[in-house]
């Protein structure tokens, strides 16, 4: 007997939403259908109506994400990717919009789209692989190394990159292995990181997220409100790579935390690192969490309030001759380590229209010692191009690869 109906958004198969066992129905009563809850049915765009640039770069962060690169088999040329970028397409679009794709495993057979958000990018080597170097923008060339770079190659680059999010994990996961399957005989998964964030509903009121260190992270981030906010995280009208204009370049860099060395420090100390208080994320400056930093303000002992070193006055625009980025980052945990240590920090994920003038120009002031870097460790590091959403019909990349 259906105990539910099909979602507002049209989810496959049961759902059965609601509050716990509402449904349980018994003596044979009929139970009132009963809709998805509104993180369940919260569905985002493949093809976004008026914004240019794919979902998952300014779509609120969703609670789980995976992040996986995947390299072209040998033999497989520009005509095999353009195959699979119409596959992957074709079924991020459906899982987006809650349906399951054909010969489905199931795993998200219950549940609605679940915000949802499958994004696609292509690495400097793609280019190499499939005889397009011409059409490479130098916006990909490698990243410089830094000092503090301890990055593991395998689990580095790659042809092409994904990221996908979803406020469920079982929904995350299945997008997961239904773009794997896609991918058989044309390119093989490089690596894959898994990462989470605060779970929609956990507040009293949408905050902004915490990181493992337990700071407020991702205050002083552009807003799409800001004038010059699509300047800065999308490729403009006038770029020489026609197939990139509206979209955007992502950095993403694997950042194990030192968590047993910064869970030593006080909570004073904590603060000074970053520059802001941990409970409300104000800046040491004062007032709330949306004030600005006063950078210049000094304390009664002359020096700095927020101090030189912190990580938010190094790592802010006002330092970096307006260099800012759009920093979506998802928190990760493997494990522990050999030496008993938590292997876990950030799955830093950051867009900008060139990241040259975002990424490279804060990570180099950053690596010179801000007062954070002594408890991270940048393990594994990727950029990608990520072209704009795919036009009705079409599938992403297609002007690049037709
Ligand atoms: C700000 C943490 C890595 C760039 C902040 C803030 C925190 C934070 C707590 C203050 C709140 C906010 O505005 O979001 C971290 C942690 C990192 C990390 C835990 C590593 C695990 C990086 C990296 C970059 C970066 C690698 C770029 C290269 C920024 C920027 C700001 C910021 C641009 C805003 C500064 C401002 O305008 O006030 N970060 N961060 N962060 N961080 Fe990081």
């Amino acid at each position: 007997r259906l105990l539910g109906t099909v979602g507002a958004a049209g989810a496959a198969g049961l759902v059965v939403g609601g509050a716990g066992g509402a449904l349980a129905v018994s003596g044979g009563e009929q139970a009132a259908p009963t809709a998805l809850t509104t993180i369940g049915s919260t569905e985002v765009p493949f093809r976004p109506e008026r914004a240019k640039h794919q979902a998952g770069i300014t779509t609120p962060l969703q609670a789980n994400g995976h992040l996986v690169a995947f390299d072209l088999v040998p033999g497989a040329d520009r005509k095999a990717a353009a195959a699979l970028l119409r596959r992957w397409s074709r079924t991020a679009e459906e899982l987006m919009a809650g349906r399951a794709p054909d010969a489905d495993t199931g795993v998200a057979l219950d549940a609605g789209p679940s915000s949802l958000t499958v994004t696609f990018g292509l690495g400097h080597s793609f280019f190499d692989r499939t005889g397009l170097q011409k059409r490479r923008p130098v916006q990909l060339d490698p990243l410089p190394d830094f000092s503090a770079d301890a990055l593991d190659p395998k689990r580095s680059n790659g042809d092409l990159w994904i990221q996908i999010g979803a406020d469920d994990a079982l929904v995350a996961f299945h997008a997961l292995r239904a773009l794997q399957k896609d991918a058989a005989g044309s390119a093989r998964l490089r690596w894959q990181m898994n990462g989470f964030n605060r779970t929609p509903g956990a507040t009293a009121h949408p905050m902004t997220s915490r990181n493992l260190m337990g700071q407020i992270d991702g205050t002083n981030n552009p807003k799409p409100s800001d004038e010059d906010f699509d300047e800065r995280i999308f490729v403009g009208r006038d770029a020489d790579q026609e197939w990139m204009r509206g979209g955007s370049y992502a950095v993403v860099r694997r950042i194990r935390m030192l968590l047993d060395d910064w869970e030593k420090r006080s909570r004073g100390e904590q603060e000074r690192v970053i520059g802001r208080r941990k409970d409300n994320g104000a800046p040491l400056t004062g007032g709330s969490e949306t004030t600005p930093m006063r950078l210049d303000q000094n304390g009664a002992d002359g020096l700095p309030v927020i101090p030189a070193n912190a990580h938010a006055r190094v790592a802010a625009p006002e330092s970096n001759q307006g260099a800012a980025m759009l920093r979506r980052p998802f928190s990760f945990h493997d494990g522990y380590r050999d030496d008993g240590a938590p292997d876990a920090g950030l799955l830093f994920v950051c867009w900008q229209a060139d990241p040259l003038r975002a990424f490279t120009q804060v990570q180099r002031k950053l690596d010179r010692g801000d007062a954070l870097s002594p408890f991270l460790r940048h393990e594994a590091s990727g950029l990608y191009a990520v072209p704009p959403a795919a036009a009705p019909g079409d599938y992403v990349g297609r002007p690049l690869l037709e």
